[in-house]
C-alpha cells in the first residue's frame, strides 16, 4: 500500500530501511521527547521488523508507513495509524521525522494523509493521538489537522530525570469531513495496475 501526497510517498517499510531510521533516531534532537537516550542497530532493526510483521498480519490492524520524498526517494521518517481489532471504530496515529527535514510541513502532510486513510479506507469513527505537552511541534501538527485536545494527563510519564505531562487529542469522522482540506492523498493498494500514475499536483 502507498499514499501519495503533494511532496511525499508514504510506502511500506522494507527490511533494508533500517540504516536510514538509525541515522535519524540517534540524533539528539530526535531523542529529546523519548525515554530512549540512544538507539542501537539491533533496536532499530527490531523497530523496522515490527512494521514488517504488521504488514503481514491478517487481518491487518496497523499501518506504519515509511515517509519518503517524491523528489529523491529518501526515507525521512514514518507515520502510521493503528487499530486494535477488526472493525474497530477508532485508531490512533503517530509520526516522526528526521530532524534535518523538520519545519517544512512534512509531518502535517504525512499525518493528514494517514488520518484521511483512517476515515475513508478503514471507515473509522474516531482518530486520536497522544503527545508530550512539551512537544510543541507535535501539538501543532495535531492542531493543524483539526484534532481537539480532549485530555491533559499530569505527570504520567517519568524519564530523563523528570516528570512529563501528556496531551490526548481526537477528531471524529464528521468533523474531518467538514474541514476544508488540501488535495487528498492518492492511495495505491497492492495489485493496482496504475502504480505511479495519477500523482496529485
Ligand atoms: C513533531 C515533528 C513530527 C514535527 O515535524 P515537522 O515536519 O517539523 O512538522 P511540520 O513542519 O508539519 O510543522 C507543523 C507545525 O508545527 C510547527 N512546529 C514544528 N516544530 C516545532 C517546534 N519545535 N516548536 C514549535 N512549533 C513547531 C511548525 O511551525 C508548523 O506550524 P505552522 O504551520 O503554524 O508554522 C518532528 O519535530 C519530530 O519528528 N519530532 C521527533 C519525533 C516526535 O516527537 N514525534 C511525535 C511524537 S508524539
Amino acid at each position: 500500500m502507498k499514499l501519495i501526497t503533494r511532496r511525499l510517498v508514504l510506502r511500506e517499510f522494507q527490511e533494508d530501511d533500517w540504516p536510514a531510521v538509525l541515522a535519524y533516531q540517534t540524533d539528539p534532537r530526535y531523542l529529546r521527547y523519548y525515554a530512549w537516550t540512544d538507539r542501537t542497530e539491533e533496536e532499530v532493526r527490531a523497530f523496522v521488523q515490527m512494521f514488517l510483521d504488521q504488514q503481514r498480519a491478517r487481518p491487518r490492524l496497523k499501518f506504519q508507513l515509511a515517509i519518503t520524498l517524491q523528489s529523491t526517494g529518501a526515507l525521512i521518517g514514518n507515520c502510521g495509524i493503528r487499530t486494535e481489532a477488526t472493525n474497530a471504530y477508532e485508531g490512533d496515529i503517530g509520526y516522526e521525522l528526521a530532524p534535518d527535514h523538520w519545519r517544512q510541513g512534512y509531518a502535517t502532510e504525512a499525518a493528514r494523509a494517514i488520518v484521511d486513510f483512517g476515515f475513508t479506507e478503514l471507515g473509522l469513527h474516531r482518530i486520536w493521538a497522544q503527545c508530550l505537552a512539551d512537544n510543541a511541534g507535535s501539538v501543532r501538527v495535531l492542531e493543524k489537522l483539526g484534532l481537539q485536545c480532549e485530555g491533559h494527563l499530569r505527570e504520567n510519564a517519568y524519564f530523563k530525570g523528570r516528570w512529563w505531562d501528556t496531551l490526548l487529542y481526537g477528531i471524529l469522522d464528521r468533523e474531518w469531513r467538514a474541514r476544508p482540506h488540501a488535495a487528498p492523498a492518492h492511495t495505491i493498494h497492492p495489485g493496482d495496475s496504475n502504480n505511479h500514475g495519477n500523482l496529485l499536483p
